[in-house]
Parts: structure tokens; sequence; C-alpha cells
């Protein structure tokens, strides 16, 4: 019996799954939630890969652009694939950036210029309630599944803090003193919307291997 479960967990750990990013925060937070266990695919990025494109997102919702990413990897390469897309959702303007976060002050613009856009629309409104929604899509032996995690919290007036990424330094969770961008990457991936939709892709590849 312990001679089978020994030949499963080898054959597991020698899997590889195409996360369909470039983006070395969302890896790095990725691979912190998967360090340690042996009994999930490695997982590789589109450098690995030898994807330099730029994948479209041009879909009008969170769930279609991460199909869309992960379709892409798919079909090109044949590979089995996940994609994640991610919103930050602000109640008192309708939901925006939401689907629009990568790109809400333009095209070019960088992650500074989104915050501060977010903050001028901002000013003088009482209501700073805001939702991180990541919805991750993943393509396993052509069969597609959906994970998605969120987390409640508040738009800053100020940035605060220097680590993370895009709309850390302003978005503070509930329930917490510090912002994203003040917490390391384990603190912010057990509260945060991707840790959240990455332990249920976790759970669902355990169980479907
Ligand atoms: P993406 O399309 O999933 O890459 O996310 C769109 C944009 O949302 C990114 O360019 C970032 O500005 C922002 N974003 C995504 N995830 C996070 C996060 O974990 N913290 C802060 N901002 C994020």
């Amino acid at each position: 019996m312990s001679g089978t479960n020994i030949s499963v967990s080898l054959i597991i750990s020698t899997m590889t799954l195409t996360f369909a990013t470039n983006n070395p925060h969302k890896l790095k937070e990725i691979r912190a939630v998967l360090a340690g266990l042996d009994d999930v695919p490695a997982i590789q990025s589109l450098a690995d890969i030898g994807c330099s494109e730029e994948i479209p997102e041009t879909a009008a919702t969170l769930e279609c652009n991460a199909f869309q990413k992960a379709a892409f990897i798919v079909e090109r390469y044949g590979l089995d694939c996940f994609a994640d897309d991610t919103g930050l959702e602000i109640e008192a303007l309708d939901g925006r950036p939401g689907v629009f976060s990568a790109r809400y002050a333009g095209e070019g613009c960088n992650f500074d210029d989104n915050i501060d856009k977010v903050l001028l629309e901002l000013e003088g409104k009482s209501n700073r309630k805001a939702k991180f929604r990541t919805v991750i899509c993943l393509i396993l032996r052509g069969q597609t599944r959906y994970f998605e995690g969120g987390v409640q919290g508040e738009i800053l007036p100020h940035r605060r803090g220097i680590d993370g990424f895009g709309y850390d330094p302003v978005f503070l969770p509930d329930r917490y003193q510090t912002t994203f961008a003040e917490m390391d990457l384990e603190e912010k991936n057990m509260i945060s919307h991707r840790g959240e939709a990455i332990r249920k892709l976790v759970s669902f590849l355990r169980e479907n291997q």
C-alpha cells in the first residue's frame, strides 16, 4: 500500500503546470503558497516556456480575461495552463477600475499612475470601501475550471509601504492595521484575493491528479 502512495506522489510531483504570467510578483506569491508541497505540479512561467508575446486581455469580465489568457497558451503551446485576472472594485466608483485595473490611467501607465488616478477620483468621498477580486482559470486536460478569491478593505488617502505591487500601498484590508505593501509575502497570501484563489486551485489539483 505504501509503495502505491510513493509512486503516485512521484508521478504528481514531476508534472508541470504553466502559469500564464510574467508578473514576478504573482509568481512569487504563488510559489510561496506552493513551497514545500510535493503533491502539486511544479509551476513554470511564460518566460520558462519561451513565450514573450503580449497575451490579449480584451474581455469585459475577470472570468473571460482569465480564460482568454489560459486558452491562448493551451492553443499555442499545447500545455496545461492556468491564468489569473484581478480587479480592484471600488464601491464609490461603481466598481471601477475593476477589469480595467491594469491600464486604468491609460495605455503605457504604471502602478503609480493608476494609484494617482484612483486617489484623485476618491478625493472628498467618505466611502472608501474596496474589494480585490481574483479569478483563476485552469485548463487541465481540456477541462476548464474557475477559482475565485476576494478580500474587502478600504483605499487609504496616501501610500503606505514598499512591498507588493499594483494598488497594494493604498489597500488596507478590513481588520488589519497594515496595507498589503507593508506586509510580507506570507502575510499577504494568508488573507489576499490571490492567496484564497490559489488555495482553491491547489485543493482541486490535489484531488484531481
Ligand atoms: P492583472 O490583469 O490580473 O494582472 O491585474 C490587473 C492590475 O490589478 C495589475 O496591473 C495591478 O495593478 C492590479 N493588481 C493585481 N493583483 C494585485 C495585487 O495583488 N495587489 C495590488 N494590485 C494588484
